[in-house]
């Protein structure tokens, strides 16, 4: 009989499962994650853990906790784990890639095009009262037909987001830690340097996770190498920018506006100055949030415990 912790709420259907593989604790929130002290103390005796972004699984854990066999990670990134004691404590670790590449690069592109028309400017105005006339250039935003769109990270979500970009006719720009020539030929995107990237692209679209090479990527240098009417969406990692350096790019004209569904700290200080910029639009980590695809997400947490806890290799192995 396993042991199994989950930390969020996920429905009885997926609960019901994880109980024909062993006695299942569940954290019983919606949105209040587990605090660390509880989480460390519920894990302890624990099998297998079902998690989310907002747990840290670190040594202190897998110390606390040397009864484990799988831990699943309710995500497709992996930045809140440390593999290195995973591996040391003989912890299988699990995503969840695929179910919700389509649905992360549909926020992407919402993202993209809010930003491009201002959208929430845009609602804004109406709804404090401002629209008393029309205006030759009232609210004038930036087409994405035809524009140059730079994708940073040319993996599963960069290459649905780039699908998408094909309807608008846009030329697509990627750069990538190894160039993808399938990508290329599939979707007429153009492999270029990151500094080429940066310079010309009319939008900069960041899918690309968190590793050493990416965090702090976009700092103050790069929004400076921006065009001054460039649009950048982040939709990989918060820590793939310097935000005291957007939020400067911002104010001093550097960049004409951007659109974050990750923030280095989430959820974000309600004090925070990226807050305060017009041009700044920031959702609170939704990239994935659609109801088919965070079941396809929890299901997938479920097939790989299934897998572990049967005797099978997991199918998402990380
Ligand atoms: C969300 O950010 C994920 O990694 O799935």
């Amino acid at each position: 009989m396993e042991k199994i912790l989950v930390t969020r709420q996920i429905p009885a259907k997926f609960k019901q499962r994880l109980e024909a593989l062993g006695e299942v604790e569940m954290w019983d929130h919606h949105l209040t994650p587990m605090p660390r002290e509880t989480f460390l103390q519920a894990a302890a005796d624990k099998t297998v853990l079902l998690v989310t972004l907002s747990e840290q699984i670190d040594n202190a854990l897998f110390q606390q906790a040397p009864h484990l066999k799988i831990i699943a990670n309710m995500a497709v990134g992996y930045d809140n784990i440390d593999l290195v004691s995973a591996e040391q404590h003989g912890v299988v670790i699990s995503n969840t890639p695929h179910v919700l590449t389509e649905t992360t690069a549909e926020l992407g592109f919402a993202l993209m095009m809010a930003a491009s028309r201002r959208l929430p400017e845009a609602i804004d105005y109406v709804q404090d009262g401002q629209w008393e006339s029309w205006g030759p250039y009232l609210l004038a935003g930036k087409d994405i037909y035809h524009a140059k769109v730079g994708i940073f990270g040319m993996g599963e979500i960069g290459k649905a987001f780039a699908r998408r970009l094909k309807g608008f006719n846009a030329d697509i720009l990627y750069h990538n830690r190894s160039r993808n020539t399938k990508a290329e030929h599939e979707l007429g995107a153009f492999y270029t340097s990151f500094e080429t990237l940066i310079r010309e692209s009319d939008f900069v679209v960041c899918t690309a996770p968190s590793t050493p090479e990416t965090q702090n990527k976009f700092d103050r240098s790069v929004f400076q190498m921006m065009r001054d009417d460039a649009i950048f969406v982040n939709i990989g990692r918060g820590d793939l920018v310097v935000e005291e350096d957007l939020v400067e790019a911002l104010i001093a004209g550097e960049i004409a506006g951007c659109a974050l569904d990750v923030v280095r700290d989430e959820p974000i200080r309600m004090d925070h100055p990226l807050l305060k910029q017009p041009n700044a639009i920031i959702t609170p980590h939704i990239g994935s949030a659609t109801v088919l695809t965070r079941d396809q997400m929890i299901q997938t947490c479920v097939l790989n415990i299934e897998d572990v806890v049967q005797g099978r290799p997991a199918r998402n192995q990380v």
